[in-house]
C-alpha cells in the first residue's frame, strides 16, 4: 500500500491495484481506477481528460464529468453526491480544491483532500484509505459547516467513482425478496442511469449495496470494477453512462426522505464505500472483499476462529417450545455432534404466537417457570454452548411494553399504524428506546451463560415520523435509527466479546459490510431449499465471507417451496458455510441420526478449510445443471470441492472440473487416489461423476508424497 503525490497528482496503490486523482483547474478529478501503476504521472490527466466538447470558451473546457464529489450546483446535471439547502434558501453548492494531508499508520494510509464551497463556510473532507496487504480502497466524506445558521443536508453521498471511459459495460448487481435474497442480475449498461436502492430502513433484501462492472470478464479472468456501501439502512447506488460515454457510479445513503440539520462547528460523516478492482474476474473481486473482511473488518479475533455446529428448532416447532421439550431436543442435538444449542423465538413474555409478547423480555412463566438457568445448565452439561433469540427493535401491540410506551413506536400522529407480522417498529432513533434495549440485553447476557445471540428484525420501517423533535430534524430518524442499532451491536461485541452475534432479519434482509463489521453470523435466508440456496450462496459470496452465513438443514419438504431434497444433499450444502441443523430430531430414525452424526463429523474435519480457506466458484448454478465450489486452505496443501447436481441431463453432464489455487508443483491425492500435481489439477482437471438428480459429492484434495 502507499500513497504517492507528484505535483497535482495523487496515486493510491493497494497490493495489486491503483487509484489516481488530479487537482485540475481547482477541481479534484478521478482519473484512474485499475491495475497497479508505479508512477503518478502515468495516469490520464490534464488535457487528456474528457471535456464536454462543442464549445471553445475557457469555462467550457473545464472538465466536470470526473469530479470526486460532485455537488448539486452549477452547470452539472449528472448524478451528484451532495445537496444542501442553506439558511437563505440557496440550494446550489460549488466545491473547489482547498488542501490535502496524509495520515500514515502501520497497517493503513489515508489521504484526506479538503474541498471548500466558493461562498459559504462549508468544507468537504474526502477520505481515501488503503490497507497493507489488502486490495480494497475505502472512501467516505465528512461535511463540515462553520456558518451561524444551520444548513439542511438533503443528500450526502459517500463517493463517486469512474471505471475507464467508453461503452461496452455490463452491470452485475443483486435483487431479492424475503426467502429469495442475494440473486445475481447481469445486463449490458446502456446510456442512462440504473438505480439500485432500498427504502424500508434496511440494507436488503430487494437489493444488496454492491455492484460490479465489467467488459467481458469471467469468473476467474478479466477486469472487474466493484464496490459496496457500508450502510445498514436506506442506500442508493446509481450507475450512469452519460453523454460523454463515461460511466459514473455514486454510492451513498439514499436521498429518499433523507435529511440532516448541520449546525455551526458540526460535521456529518458518511458511511464508507469500499472499492475493488480485480483483473482476476468476479472470483478475484470476491476474494478481495473476503480478505478485507477476514483480516480487517469483521470482529477480531472471532473472524479467524472456527464456528460451532449449531442446532435451532425454529422451523419445526416455531413458538411451540418449553423447557422439557428443549432439554430433550438438546440431548438429541448433542448426540449428533452439535456444539451450540440455540433457542429461537417464543421463550419470553406471552409469546405463544406472533401476535403477543414481543417487547416483554423475561422468560415465559408458563414455558420456563424457573427461568432460563435450568435449560442453560442442561445444555452446558451436555457439552454444548447455549444461544438465544431476541428482536429488540420491535413490539407487539399486545405487550406490556406497548401498553406502557405506546409513544415509542414509529407512527404519524393521529394516523393508523401499519402493522406487519402483527408488530410495530420501536423508534430506535430515540436514545431512551435504545437504552431500554441495552438494559434488557445487558441483563440477559450478564445473568446467563449465553455464548450466542441471534438478533432478529422482522419488518421494514414506515411512517417514520418523529414528533418529539423539531420538524427540521425529523428526517434524521432513518439515519439515527441505523447509528443506534450499530451502537448496540458494537456494545455487545465490546462488553461480551466471547458472544457470537448473529445478524438476522427475516433471514438475510439486512446484510452489508457495516453489519459484517459488527456481527459474526448471518441467517442468509428463511428459505431452506438447497437448490434456491445454491443461487443465494453465489450472490452472497460475491461480497461476503461464506463462513458468516448459515442456513439450517431442516424439514423436507421445506416450508417455502414445498420441495423435498435428500438429507445428504442438504447437509453437504450446509458444510459450505457454518453448519446449522434444525430437523425434527424427535421424528428421526436411528439410521437418520447416525447419518447426521457422520455428516457432522465430516464437517468438523473440513471446516477449517471451509472457514478460513479461499473460495473459488468453479461452476455456477445459474448457468449449468450442476454447481461446483472449491475451498483452498491458506497453506494450499489441502482443498475441499463440493459438487451439487440440480437436474442432471443426458447422463454425463458434469464436465471436468479445473481446480485453481493449489501449489503447482505439490502432489495431491483426490479422495486418497493416485498423486496428481497442483498444476495437473488446475490445467487437466478431474472427473466427477454425478449419476442422478440432486446428488452431491464432497471431494477432499490433500497433499501427498510421490
Ligand atoms: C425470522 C428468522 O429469520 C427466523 O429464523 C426465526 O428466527 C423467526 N424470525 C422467529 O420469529
Amino acid at each position: 500500500m502507499n500513497i504517492q503525490v507528484s505535483g497535482q497528482l495523487f496515486l493510491l496503490s493497494t497490493q495489486n491495484t491503483s487509484y489516481g486523482m488530479e487537482i485540475y483547474k481547482d477541481k479534484l478529478l478521478e482519473c484512474y481506477w485499475g491495475a497497479r501503476l508505479t508512477r503518478p504521472e502515468d495516469i490520464p490527466h490534464g488535457d487528456q481528460l474528457p471535456v464536454e466538447g462543442g464549445h471553445y470558451e475557457e469555462e467550457d473546457k473545464k472538465p466536470n464529468v470526473l469530479q470526486s464529489y460532485p455537488p448539486s450546483g452549477g452547470y452539472f446535471f449528472d448524478e451528484n453526491c451532495l445537496k444542501i439547502t442553506y439558511a437563505d434558501g440557496c440550494r446550489d453548492t460549488n466545491l473547489y480544491y482547498d488542501s490535502f494531508r496524509i495520515e500514515r499508520e502501520a497497517d493503513k494510509e489515508t489521504l484526506v483532500v479538503t474541498l471548500k464551497e466558493v461562498v459559504y463556510p462549508l468544507r468537504v473532507h474526502l477520505y481515501y484509505r488503503v490497507y497493507a496487504g489488502l486490495d480494497v480502497l475505502d472512501r467516505w466524506a465528512e461535511i463540515e459547516w462553520q456558518g451561524d445558521e444551520p444548513i439542511q443536508i438533503e443528500k450526502a453521498g459517500s463517493a463517486c467513482c469512474y471505471p475507464p471511459v467508453g461503452r461496452g459495460w455490463r452491470l452485475t448487481h443483486m435483487s431479492g425478496r424475503w426467502a429469495g435474497e442475494y440473486r445475481l442480475e447481469r445486463a449490458p449498461l446502456t446510456g442512462g442511469k440504473v438505480v439500485m436502492e432500498t427504502r424500508g430502513g434496511e440494507s436488503g433484501p430487494y437489493s444488496c449495496p454492491w455492484f460490479a462492472l465489467d467488459r467481458g470478464a469471467g469468473e476467474e479472468s478479466g477486469g472487474v470494477w466493484a464496490g459496496s456501501l457500508q450502510w445498514s439502512g436506506n442506500w442508493k447506488i446509481a450507475v450512469e453512462l452519460n453523454r460523454t460515454e463515461q460511466v459514473n457510479v455514486t454510492l451513498g445513503i439514499n436521498d429518499f426522505d433523507f435529511g440532516w440539520l448541520l449546525s455551526k462547528g458540526e460535521t456529518f460523516k458518511t458511511p464508507a464505500a469500499s472499492l475493488v478492482y480485480s483483473d482476476g474476474g468476479f472470483g478475484g473481486a470476491s476474494r478481495a472483499f473476503h480478505e478485507y473482511q477476514a483480516e480487517y473488518l469483521c470482529p477480531q479475533p472471532k473472524a479467524g476462529q472456527k464456528r460451532p455446529v449449531m442446532f435451532n428448532s425454529w422451523e419445526v416447532f416455531e413458538f411451540d417450545i418449553d423447557v422439557e421439550q428443549q432439554m430433550k431436543l438438546a440431548e438429541l442435538a448433542a448426540s449428533i455432534g452439535t456444539e451450540l444449542f440455540v433457542m429461537d423465538d417464543g421463550w419470553f413474555g406471552a409469546r405463544d404466537n406472533d401476535r403477543a409478547g414481543l417487547g416483554d423480555w423475561f422468560p415465559s412463566p408458563k414455558k420456563f417457570p424457573n427461568g432460563l438457568h435450568p435449560l442453560i445448565e442442561k445444555v452446558n452439561s451436555l457439552g454444548m454452548d447455549f444461544g438465544i433469540w431476541v428482536e429488540p427493535e420491535m413490539v407487539n401491540r399486545d405487550s406490556d411494553l406497548y401498553r406502557t410506551h405506546p409513544d415509542w413506536v414509529l407512527s404519524c400522529p393521529g394516523k393508523p399504524k401499519t402493522e406487519k407480522r402483527n408488530q410495530l417498529v420501536l423508534n430506535f432513533a430515540r436514545e431512551d428506546v435504545k437504552e431500554f434495549a441495552w438494559d434488557f440485553l445487558n441483563k440477559l447476557l450478564s445473568e446467563n451463560n449465553i455464548a450466542y445471540l441471534k438478533w432478529d428484525m422482522n419488518r421494514y420501517l414506515c411512517e417514520a415520523s418523529w414528533p418529539e423533535v423539531p420538524k427540521e430534524r425529523q428526517r434524521e430518524v432513518w439515519t439515527r435509527y441505523v447509528y443506534n442499532v450499530w451502537d448496540l451491536f458494537e456494545r455487545i461485541e465490546r462488553e461480551f466479546p466471547h458472544v457470537l452475534l448473529e445478524n438476522c432479519s427475516s433471514g438475510g434482509c439486512r446484510m452489508d459490510l457495516a453489519m459484517s463489521a459488527r456481527s459474526d453470523m448471518v441467517n442468509t435466508s428463511d428459505n431452506s431449499d438447497t437448490l434456491d440456496n445454491l443461487k443465494i450462496f453465489e450472490g452472497y459470496t460475491q461480497l461476503f465471507l461464506p463462513k458468516t452465513s448459515g442456513r439450517p438443514v431442516t424439514i423436507s419438504p421445506n416450508g417455502v417451496n414445498g420441495r423435498s431434497l435428500p438429507l445428504g444433499y442438504r447437509m453437504d450444502f450446509a458444510m459450505m458455510q457454518t453448519m446449522i441443523i434444525g430437523n425434527n430430531l424427535f421424528k428421526c430414525s436411528e439410521e437418520e441420526l447416525a447419518f447426521m452424526r457422520e455428516k457432522v463429523a465430516l464437517y468438523k474435519e473440513i471446516r477449517e478449510v471451509v472457514h478460513n480457506g479461499t473460495l473459488y466458484r468453479l461452476v455456477s448454478a445459474y448457468e449449468h445443471p450442476y454447481a461446483a465450489y472449491e475451498f483452498v486452505a491458506p497453506s494450499r496443501e489441502e482443498a475441499v470441492v463440493f459438487v451439487f447436481g440440480q437436474s442432471i441431463q443426458f447422463r454425463r453432464s458434469v464436465h471436468r472440473l479445473y481446480l485453481p489455487g493449489l501449489q503447482p508443483h505439490t502432489l495431491y491425492s483426490v479422495d486418497g487416489g493416485a498423486p496428481v500435481s497442483g498444476l495437473g489439477l488446475c490445467q487437466a482437471g478431474i472427473d466427477v461423476a454425478l449419476m442422478a438428480d440432486m446428488q452431491s459429492r464432497i471431494l477432499r484434495i490433500r497433499k501427498t508424497e510421490a
